[in-house]
């Protein structure tokens, strides 16, 4: 654990010193779970951004993006549940004053049987060895078996707690846990209560005219309300899908780890209209896309799992995370969720205007069915930025700092470095960096020694690093380092394009 939230520290600690991210108005010392993006960190997101949306909207032709306002009508936010049922149940610790969500901590509980039960397959492998049987073991193992009838007794009593809002329910269930707090180490916990997590402003500058709106807390009800404009104007056909990349505020009670859950935040979202009936085919469908999206960044296929929800939100019918091994562990870091017709005709209702779609293959008007996608824009940069934060010993015994961020979402695409300052070698070094800067974000860097350049880029996940010499002057040739590998090799500068962009080019994640 203490391992974990080291390295937690040491990639927030590499993300400021290089300009990724700062706590927001640090000067001030900072505002909590708020956070500025920096030189570097905003090159990483809007990559990330491109690649999301060049895979959604590029890649789909029955996808299409909008950019719908922060502010909306604040009847939108009655119609979508929000005012009345966007709330956590919250626990004190009346020891340490601190302050929980009740389904994390029974979660997290929960996440401890279910180690114990990894440990004892563990144990097993080790006693049988080839002859081990893990379905056998598992179906059989009397230890295994009571702690997963343990776990499975919680899900149930806690799903039942929290659909009937039996909040009594919820701290009984904490008590015969006899979950402790992790900073007090007592179980002196006050009740559980609900708490809503919008932002309200108000709108309008005379006393009295004003009215009470809310930052959006998703970016999705932004795509439900413009249904039919996209559909009409845009002549789309079921099933279609409408994404949008925003900002979304929430009044996060328990917000830390960083850029994990922040109160202003970023969402990319796709929302999948189908015929009603087809959801859970769609729903399969971008489990699956999506999964892909992800592995296809090459952090490792190990690194995501699938957790079905328990505790199903007001709106849903299916609804699963893809979660990630953040330095914290696994934690969500997308939401597939099978919405049903529930929005639209919840707008259809308070609005009263029909958001209908005549299907001209059944003759027939419906509200369509919806199948959304929801990835924190905040949680992909740090999944990125974790897994790509590695401490190397070298075989020369010297160590380095890499970040092997893949290469498409690297924020500098090339660094070209002239060997000395003089010679003509930086004007051929800015040469170079004139025929590849309309392609690439590149880097000029003539400072210190060629090995400490290298490993600034290193440090900062440059794919790729040109040394302009004396040889160059002579036949337009340069070496070309490669930041995972460390191999040098001596190419002609008419060259460095193709290679550059066949790395670092956003097909080499889309195909
Ligand atoms: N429209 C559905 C929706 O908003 P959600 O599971 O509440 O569903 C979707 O949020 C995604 O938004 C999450 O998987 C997570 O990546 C991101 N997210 C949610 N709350 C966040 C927060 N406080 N800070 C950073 N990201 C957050």
């Amino acid at each position: 654990m203490e391992q974990k939230e080291d390295k937690l520290k040491e990639v927030i600690s590499h993300a400021k010193e290089y300009g990724f991210v700062f706590p927001s108005s640090e000067i001030y010392d900072g505002l909590a779970a708020t956070y500025d993006y920096g030189q570097l960190g905003s090159e990483l997101k809007n990559n990330i951004k491109s690649y999301w949306w060049k895979s959604m909207v590029q890649m789909h032709e029955n996808i299409v993006g909008i950019d719908s306002a922060i502010f909306m009508h604040p009847t939108t936010w009655k119609a979508s549940g929000h005012v009345d049922a966007f709330n956590d149940p919250l626990i004190d610790n009346k020891d340490s004053k601190k302050r929980y969500r009740a389904d994390v901590l029974l979660e997290e509980h929960m996440e401890k049987i279910r180690l114990k039960i990894e440990k004892e397959v563990e144990k097993g492998v080790k006693r049988f060895g080839d002859d081990f049987d893990e379905h056998q073991f598992r179906a059989t193992n009397p230890n295994v078996l009571r702690n997963a009838e343990k776990i499975k007794e919680i899900e149930d009593r806690m799903r039942t707690a929290l659909e009937t809002n039996d909040l009594e329910g919820v701290y009984q269930l904490i008590m015969d846990c006899e979950i402790v707090c992790p900073i007090s180490g007592s179980r002196n916990w006050t009740e559980v209560r609900q708490f809503n997590l919008m932002f309200s402003t108000e709108l309008g500058s005379v006393a009295g005219d004003a009215a009470t709106i809310y930052l959006r807390p998703e970016t999705a009800q932004g795509i439900f309300v413009n249904f039919l404009n996209v559909q009409k104007s845009g002549r789309m056909k079921i099933p279609f899908g409408i994404a949008q990349i925003g900002k979304a505020f929430r009044n996060e009670i328990v917000a830390r780890q960083f850029i994990f859950r922040m109160r202003e935040f970023e969402q990319m979202e796709m929302q999948f209209f189908c015929r009603p009936g087809e959801e859970m085919k769609w729903y399969e469908y971008w489990k699956d896309t999506r999964s892909k999206w992800h592995k296809a960044l090459g952090l490792g296929d190990n690194q995501y799992r699938f957790h079905d929800h328990i505790k199903l939100a007001h709106y849903a019918n299916a609804a699963c995370d893809i979660e990630f091994n953040f330095p914290m562990g696994f934690k969500e870091l997308e939401g597939i969720h099978s919405r049903t017709d529930f929005d639209l005709k919840q707008h259809e209702q308070f609005s009263g205007k029909k958001l209908q779609y005549f299907d001209p293959e059944l003759n027939q008007n419906y509200v369509p069915f919806v199948v959304e996608t929801s990835v924190g824009l905040d949680r992909m940069f740090l999944a990125v930025l974790s897994a790509s934060h590695k401490n190397e010993v070298l075989e020369d015994g010297s160590e380095r700092t890499v970040l092997s961020i893949p290469p498409a979402l690297a924020p500098y695409k090339v660094a070209v470095m002239p060997l000395t300052k003089k010679d003509g070698l930086p004007e051929k070094a800015r040469e170079i960096i004139d025929g590849l800067k309309f392609d690439f974000l590149c880097q000029y860097d003539e400072k210190d020694s060629i090995g400490k350049r290298y490993r600034r880029q290193d440090a900062i996940g440059t794919p790729f690093s040109v040394t302009v010499d004396h040889e160059t002057l002579e036949n337009n040739t340069v070496t070309i380092r490669d930041r995972d590998t460390m191999d040098q090799v001596r190419v002609s500068i008419a060259d460095l394009h193709r290679m550059i962009d066949e790395k670092v080019s956003m097909r080499t994640l889309l195909v």
